[in-house]
């Protein structure tokens, strides 16, 4: 995949947009439903399982920024979130303006095109709750400065980038999650639950968003 290749916008089943890569087939989001998907895994298996005051959260893949905005529509009635986001392929204007997350949520545009016209490389206070720190670059290579309290998990599947689901993979995200910290990813896959565990962390299945029996959550104890 590069910068220009050609992505298409689909509606999922709950009515929310994802968007759609040709070139690896492979959508950014489960067409069973794009925020069903995000709530599911990485709302409720993750954000809403920490009580911590200022909580860190580091994402793998911006792409559309959904799990951004919905933390930061989230952040206003528990804590304040320092979010941190790579992406190594930043959409292009006309397509992260093109999807209908704030629509769905009765929502002006403003916020969510916050998340897409802040800089990146520079931590950027978005809300009173919510700061954002998008990084521009590949994770298989970024060296990270920080330790995180939850991790959204959300590159494409093992099939399209076995690269970013390796066992390497797992010990570096392990050495940058806190304690009590948390991983959560859509993927339920044996394999990547075995590199989680060889990295350190205590695993757990558990059942999956519409359209998928299961996904995996990450403990480091
Ligand atoms: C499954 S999509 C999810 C995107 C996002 N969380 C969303 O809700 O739209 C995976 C994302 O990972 C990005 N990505 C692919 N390879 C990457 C890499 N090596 N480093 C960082 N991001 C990557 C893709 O460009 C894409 O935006």
């Amino acid at each position: 995949m590069t910068k220009d290749t050609h992505i298409e916008l689909l509606q999922t089943e709950d009515g929310s947009h994802t968007l759609y890569a040709p070139l690896i087939d492979e959508t950014y989001h489960s067409t069973h439903g794009a925020i069903n998907e995000s709530l599911h895994v990485f709302m409720r298996a993750g954000f809403e399982q920490t009580s911590k005051e200022d909580l860190r959260v580091l994402e793998v893949g911006f792409g559309t920024g959904l799990n951004a905005y919905l933390t930061a529509l989230a952040s206003v009635s528990k804590t304040v979130v320092h979010y941190a986001s790579v992406e190594k392929y930043p959409l292009p204007q006309e397509l992260w303006q093109s999807v209908n997350y704030p629509a769905m949520y009765g929502q002006d545009q403003s916020l969510f095109e916050r998340l897409h016209t802040s800089p990146w490389n520079i931590e950027t206070k978005l809300t009173p709750t919510f700061y954002l720190y998008k990084i521009e670059g590949d994770f298989s290579s970024l060296f990270l400065q920080e330790q995180f309290d939850l991790i959204f998990y959300d590159a494409f599947s093992p099939e399209k980038q076995p690269e970013l689901w390796s066992e390497s993979i797992f010990e570096k995200l392990y050495i940058h999650t806190k304690a009590s910290g948390i991983l959560t990813t859509y993927c339920a896959k044996g394999s990547v639950r075995r590199a989680m565990q060889h990295a350190g962390y205590e695993v757990e299945r558990i059942p999956g968003p519409a359209g998928k029996r299961e996904m995996l959550r990450a403990i480091k104890r």
